[in-house]
This record gives structure tokens, C-alpha cells and sequence, in this order.
């Protein structure tokens, strides 16, 4: 009996250790089939034994999940915990009141619910000595190829439990030829593509700025399983860690068969006190996959985002100008006014007044003094913003404003009062950001979240006509300390801070649910799918130059939509990169996101405003296709041909619109002919170019041809314009409209 007993406990050690165990063992009543029209992801949740991951990928037939434990894969634990497998990484490690840092986490039993627009599988994991329960959740989308999944994290004991790490989410990718694409950057060079392959070792993108997490690297990431990637085939993952603030990506390449993928937030400095009855739930990881490579994982994301993730991602956007790059802080009436004319003139249906507006005892006039103080400079101002909407009513344009809610500056009104409401560490004078002066509000702290909510909330009662609020946010967490959360609770600032902004959005949206925002963030710092459920889109970057841009906005369109990318005009020399960039060009990148404007119209000529005119008219037109379309990558930036390619289709196929935009300039240069992609090969569609600018028409210009030859063959742009001699550069760019017969 004794020695029976030593066995057992040895074969139950041995089934916590290994973390692969094989599979042949499975009975197919203990299979979970998480899927979508096309995705497939299956676990095996035996009662008493680890949630263990079998599959994830195309979607499986019936006889197919049944079959997988014959598959000769092992079963890989599904939400790895730390203490029982030491030397493995693992999505959760815990300390319990006692000190024990080990978890067990078994299967308890496992719910499916059907919630209005996805099926809801939840697979609760127990651990069987201590009172601690984990949920290990997927929301299988009924309309879109992704699953998103998460924990819940509970404690059910009567003391707390120290959280050091928290992950969302883990997925095996089993090893072969894995290469991993994922955006990186900077301050005005945003979403900027990385592609490698993955080696042993670990490979970590993170992120701990604390307010802002996309400026140096993306929560989201593609995993290319068969080689070096391609933008219309291979077999490819796409992650993406719906979450606004720090974050840790890790690919931990042991020597296993496989590389492990864990997400989630980022622990560092961020140890959570679980109290007793307390749930933490983690931000959920949304994953696809596409046997259409990089664009294919692309499409899968934007439709998603545009159905689920976005605001109003199913509603056109107004076509803008923004006052940044035209005035920067010299805000007057009279300069509003001729803006919101010009913009008038030209076709464009919303303008935004940007940073300089407010300040009643501090004002405005730099970007060292005033946030905080929301009241309109009377002085730059004396109408008012009820001035300047009326303003825009009698011109014909929408009208949207400028806001940097969660910050404050040392020269502010706000913080004379409120000295106590800026994130800092007791004992110490903060480091300061912008201007010398900007410090980041404390939104752990319940007044401080209702006093940024009134920020929006006083200008929207005072001004329901507002249209369109820019949100900015351009200060990194450079203190760590709140001044509400208490001394043995300060390593939970970074995740109060973020639970009080999604707060803040939260009642925002309840009570104004049509207003247009966008999410701005020293440019593209705010791109992630954590914030994107209460914007309508977000500033790609503060770069405006053209060039820069067809790079930043490639990478950018891994994830998200052209609805979703803000792409303005902007003025010549650039105001970032100082490269003089000829109008057509501009507005040919531009014309590929959200189109606006960024620049003063009073210092175009009339000829640079017929042409933005007409662009603007054209891009009414093409605008359905842009925003709502598919898109098929098709010549990168990056892979060095000198030409970058893309089109958008529309869903049905009917229209399309393609951009080729030449990156360098040579004599005698080749480039290659581009071949065009998701189009119907049975239909025909006759040519338009926009934007155009040459005297003579392209030979193609009207004609029709068969999606199969433009996807097989393609057209021959030429290289150059023909334009006078004078008009000549070294730029070249074209525009074409497909249309179905
Ligand atoms: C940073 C933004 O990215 C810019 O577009 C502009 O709004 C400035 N802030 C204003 O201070």
C-alpha cells in the first residue's frame, strides 16, 4: 500500500514538472473547441488535471479535434504557473500570505456562454492547497477571424496574495523557420517594421512609459511560421495585447520543440496586492492567424477592429484641418476664421483648433505653463469657443478642439491648488517633462478622474456642438509615486492609473457617445487596441513628412485600419524633417489613411488649393474603399526596390484603389512592376487616376482590364510625370481607381 502510495506521488510530481506530456491519453470529452468562421484553438480541460493547449490555427473540422491527440503533439500547459516547474517561464508567480510561491492551478470545470455577438468559453483552473482560482478566458468573435483571451485571477483566502507576474495570456508556437514582425520607434518615427527570425534565448518588447505605449514598441506582434515574411502568403499569427499601458511581450526559446509566447502586463515595479475576495482580471490578448501571410493577419485585425474595437469604426470620417502645424500656438478669432474658411473652400468638413487656446492667469503661448487651467484665453479669444463654433456653423464645417486632460504644468492654476493631484513620490520634487514644468495627474485618485472627466464634460455641456475632441497626452510616468494610493500600495500606480483613465473613458463615452475623439499621444504613442474602444482613431505620428510617413504608416497598417490612421497634408519644407516634398506626393500619402489637412491654408498658392480641392473631391469618393476596405500590402518600403505598393479593396470587390508612391530617384533606375492583389479575376475594372497632375493621360487611363491580369501581370507605372519642364522633381507618385464594370 506504502510503496503505492510513493508511486503515485511520484507519477503526480512528475505530471506537475513536465510541462509536455504527450497527448494519446486525451478522451475527446475533455476536448475544447474555441473557434471562429475560420480559426481554431484547442485545449484539453480534464476535471483535476492542468488546462492544457493542444492546437492553434486554421479552423479544424469535427473529425480533425477529435484526431489531435493522436497528432504525435504534446500537450503544453495552457496558463503556466510559477513554483512547480521552476526553470520554465511562466505566466503567473505568485507569494501567498505564508510565503509559499508556488501555484497549482487544475481544472475545476469549463462554461460556454453565448454573449450577443461572440461565444464566451471559460475554463475555471483551482489550486487544490490553496484557496486561489484562476479563469482562463476566450471570446470567440462570431463575425471576425479572433479570439481574444485573458485571466481572471481570484483569491478566495481571508489574506492577501502578492501578484508578481500576471500574464494574459500564453501560446505555444512550435518551432521550425519562426520569424517574428513588430513595429518599434521612436518620437516622430513611429511603427516602424522589425522583422527576425526567432533564436534561443528570450526575446523581450516591452514598454514602461507608464501613460503611453506605442512609441518604441507595439503590444502587438506577427509570428511568421514558415520563413522569412511575406505580405500575401505564409502561414502567419497575429497578437495583439489590448491594453494602454505598460506591457511585456516575451518569446522564450528554451530547448524545447517549441517557442513559448507569453503577454501581458508589465510586472516591473508593478507588484499587485491581491485582497481577500479581489479579482484581477488581465487585459486581453487578441490573436488571429492567416494563410495569407502578413496582409492576410492585416485584414483579419482591421475588419475586427472596425466591427468590435473601434469608435464608430463603421462610420466615414470627416475630412480635417488641424491648426498644429498652421499657427502652433499663435491662436487668434480672426486666424481661426480664415482657417475654418480655407478648409471650407477646399471641401473639408471639420476643423480642429490644437494647443494654445486656454489659460486665464497663465496663458497659453508656450508649452511651458496652462494645462489644467481649460478656459478659453479671452485675450487670443473674446468670443469665445461659442465664437468660434458659430464661426464654424456660418462656414460649413464641423468644429473640434485640443485637450491634454491628464496632465498639468508647475506654472498652472490647477496645480497652485492642487499640488496634491500629480503623480510624484512623497519626499521628493518631481522631474519635470515638456516645457520644463509638465507633471502627469494622479488618476488612481477618484477627484482627480472626475476632475479630467469635467474637462471633457464642462466643454461638451457649455458647447454640444463640439464635434471632435483631439485628446494629447505628452508625458511619460516619470515619477513613480502617487500621492493618493498609500505607502504600501505604490507599486499598483501603474495599473491604477490606467484602470482610473479607462474609468475616466468609460463615463465619457456613456454620456457622449457620438462625439468624435481622437487618441494623440506625442503623435502615435496611443496606437494599441487598450485605448482604441473609446477613440475613433489616433495621430500616427507628430512626423508629417511624406516620405517618413509611407514607412511609419506601413508598419502601422500591420494592426490598424486606414480609418483608424490620422494622415494629414502638411507644409513643404517639412516642419520635422525639413525635406521639401512637391503637394501631389503629400496628398498621395495622405490620401491613404484618414485624410486631413496640417498646415496654413493662407501660404498655398491658388494653385496648390485647386489641387488639394480636387483631391479632396476625389477622396469623397474613394473614401468607402479607404476606410472600409481590405487591404493587400504589395511592394514593401523596407524590402528596398525603391517603391512602396498598396491597395484597398472593397468588401464586395466592386471598387479598389491603388497607391504606388517611388521612395528614391535615379536615372535609368528599375523598378519593378507591381502586381495588384484581391481583386475579382472574373471582372473587369476600368482604370482612373487621381490626383493627377501629368498633361498627358496615362495609357491606361479609362481602360479596362481583368482582375486576373492586374493580379498576375499588373500595370506599368511609369517611373516619372510628364509635366512641364519647370514642374519637374524627383518625385513620383500615382493614385489609380478601380471600378467593376
Ligand atoms: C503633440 C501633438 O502630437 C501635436 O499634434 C500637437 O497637438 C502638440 N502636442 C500640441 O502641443
Amino acid at each position: 500500500m506504502k510503496s503505492v502510495r510513493i508511486i503515485s506521488a511520484l507519477l503526480l510530481a512528475a505530471f506537475y514538472v513536465c510541462q509536455a506530456v504527450p497527448a494519446a491519453a486525451v478522451s475527446p470529452e475533455n476536448l475544447v473547441h474555441v473557434h471562429t468562421g475560420a480559426l481554431s484553438l484547442v485545449l484539453e480541460a480534464e476535471q483535476g488535471s492542468p488546462l492544457r493547449f493542444m492546437y492553434f490555427g486554421d479552423r479544424l473540422c469535427d473529425s480533425d479535434v477529435q484526431a489531435l491527440p493522436l497528432s504525435g503533439s504534446p500537450l503544453l500547459d495552457a496558463y503556466p504557473a510559477y513554483g512547480m516547474n521552476c526553470p520554465s517561464e511562466a505566466a503567473l508567480s505568485v507569494v501567498h500570505a505564508d510565503g509559499n510561491m508556488t501555484a497549482v492551478l487544475l481544472v475545476e470545470g469549463v462554461s460556454v456562454e453565448q454573449e450577443a455577438e461572440a461565444v464566451l468559453t471559460r475554463v475555471s483552473l483551482k489550486d487544490p492547497v490553496y484557496p486561489f482560482e484562476v479563469d482562463v478566458c476566450y471570446r470567440a468573435w462570431n463575425d471576425s477571424e479572433m479570439i481574444e483571451t485573458w485571466t481572471e485571477i481570484r483569491n478566495m483566502g481571508k489574506k492577501p496574495v502578492h501578484l508578481t507576474r500576471f500574464d494574459s495570456a500564453f501560446l505555444p508556437v512550435r518551432r521550425g523557420d519562426v520569424w517574428i514582425s513588430h513595429l518599434y520607434g521612436s518620437w516622430a518615427n513611429e511603427g516602424i517594421v522589425a522583422c527576425e527570425p526567432l533564436k534561443p534565448g528570450i526575446k523581450t518588447i516591452r514598454n514602461k512609459d507608464g501613460v503611453r505605449n506605442s512609441h518604441t514598441a507595439h503590444a502587438e506582434v506577427m509570428i511568421s511560421l514558415d520563413g522569412r515574411p511575406e505580405e500575401n502568403s505564409g502561414d502567419v499569427i497575429g497578437a495583439a495585447l489590448c491594453y494602454s499601458g505598460n506591457y511585456e511581450l516575451r518569446f522564450d526559446t528554451d530547448d524545447s520543440e517549441w517557442h513559448r509566447f507569453f503577454a501581458g502586463i508589465n510586472p516591473d515595479a508593478s507588484e499587485y496586492v491581491l485582497e481577500p475576495k479581489e479579482t484581477f482580471v488581465t487585459p486581453a490578448m487578441a490573436l488571429t492567424y492567416s494563410r495569407e501571410g502578413l496582409s492576410g493577419v492585416s485584414r483579419n485585425f482591421h475588419s475586427w477592429a472596425r466591427n468590435h474595437m473601434l469608435a464608430h469604426g463603421n462610420q466615414e470620417r470627416k475630412i480635417l484641418l488641424n491648426s498644429w502645424e498652421g499657427v502652433y500656438f499663435n491662436i487668434t478669432e480672426q486666424g481661426m476664421d480664415d482657417m475654418m474658411g480655407d478648409i471650407a473652400s477646399m471641401g473639408g468638413e471639420l476643423f480642429v483648433m490644437d494647443d494654445g487656446w486656454f489659460g486665464d492667469k497663465y496663458p497659453r503661448n508656450v508649452d511651458n505653463s496652462s494645462l489644467g487651467d481649460w478656459t478659453v484665453d479671452a485675450d487670443k479669444l473674446p468670443g469665445g469657443i461659442s465664437g468660434l463654433v458659430e464661426d464654424a456653423g456660418k462656414h460649413g464645417v464641423g468644429f473640434g478642439i485640443w485637450i491634454e486632460p491628464e496632465m498639468t504644468n508647475t506654472v498652472s492654476e490647477l496645480y497652485e491648488q492642487h499640488p496634491e493631484w500629480v503623480l510624484k513620490p512623497a519626499l521628493r520634487e518631481p522631474v519635470v517633462g515638456r516645457g520644463g514644468t509638465q507633471l502627469v495627474l494622479d488618476l488612481s485618485n477618484p477627484e482627480v478622474q472626475d476632475f479630467v472627466f469635467g474637462v471633457v464634460d464642462r466643454l461638451m455641456t457649455e458647447h454640444p456642438e463640439i464635434e471632435y475632441v483631439k485628446w494629447d497626452a505628452n508625458m511619460a510616468i516619470m515619477n513613480h509615486g502617487s500621492q493618493y494610493l498609500p505607502g504600501n500600495r505604490q507599486s499598483h500606480m501603474y495599473i491604477e492609473y490606467h484602470r482610473g483613465f479607462a474609468s475616466v473613458c468609460d463615463r465619457i463615452r456613456a454620456k457622449y457617445p457620438d462625439l468624435v475623439i481622437q487618441a494623440c499621444a506625442s503623435g502615435g504613442g496611443r496606437a494599441n487596441y487598450g485605448v482604441l474602444p473609446w477613440f475613433d482613431e489616433f495621430w500616427v505620428s507628430d512626423n508629417t513628412d511624406a516620405l517618413q510617413r509611407v514607412y511609419m504608416q506601413w508598419g502601422t497598417s500591420y494592426f490598424f485600419p486606414a480609418i483608424a490612421m490620422a494622415s494629414h497634408i502638411s507644409a513643404a519644407p517639412n516642419h520635422q524633417t525639413f525635406r521639401t516634398i512637391p503637394l501631389k506626393y503629400r496628398i498621395d500619402v495622405a490620401m491613404s489613411g484618414r485624410l486631413g489637412m496640417e498646415i496654413q491654408p493662407k501660404n498655398m498658392t491658388d494653385e496648390e488649393k485647386e489641387l488639394c480641392r480636387k483631391a479632396i473631391a476625389e477622396y469623397k469618393e474613394i473614401r468607402p474603399v479607404v476606410q472600409f476596405g481590405d487591404i493587400y500590402r504589395l511592394v514593401s518600403p523596407y524590402d528596398g526596390f525603391n517603391v512602396a505598393s498598396l491597395m484597398y479593396c472593397s468588401q464586395d470587390k466592386s471598387h479598389a484603389v491603388f497607391y504606388w508612391w517611388k521612395l528614391e530617384h535615379f536615372c535609368n533606375e528599375h523598378l519593378p512592376r507591381v502586381k495588384m492583389a484581391g481583386l475579382d479575376p472574373d471582372r473587369l475594372y476600368r482604370v482612373h487616376e487621381l490626383n493627377r497632375i501629368d498633361n498627358t493621360a496615362l495609357p491606361f487611363e479609362g481602360q479596362a482590364f481583368s482582375g486576373r491580369y492586374l493580379m498576375s501581370t499588373g500595370l506599368e507605372i511609369p517611373y516619372r510625370h510628364t509635366v512641364d519642364y519647370h514642374k519637374q522633381n524627383d518625385w513620383s507618385s500615382r493614385v489609380l481607381y478601380l471600378v467593376a464594370e
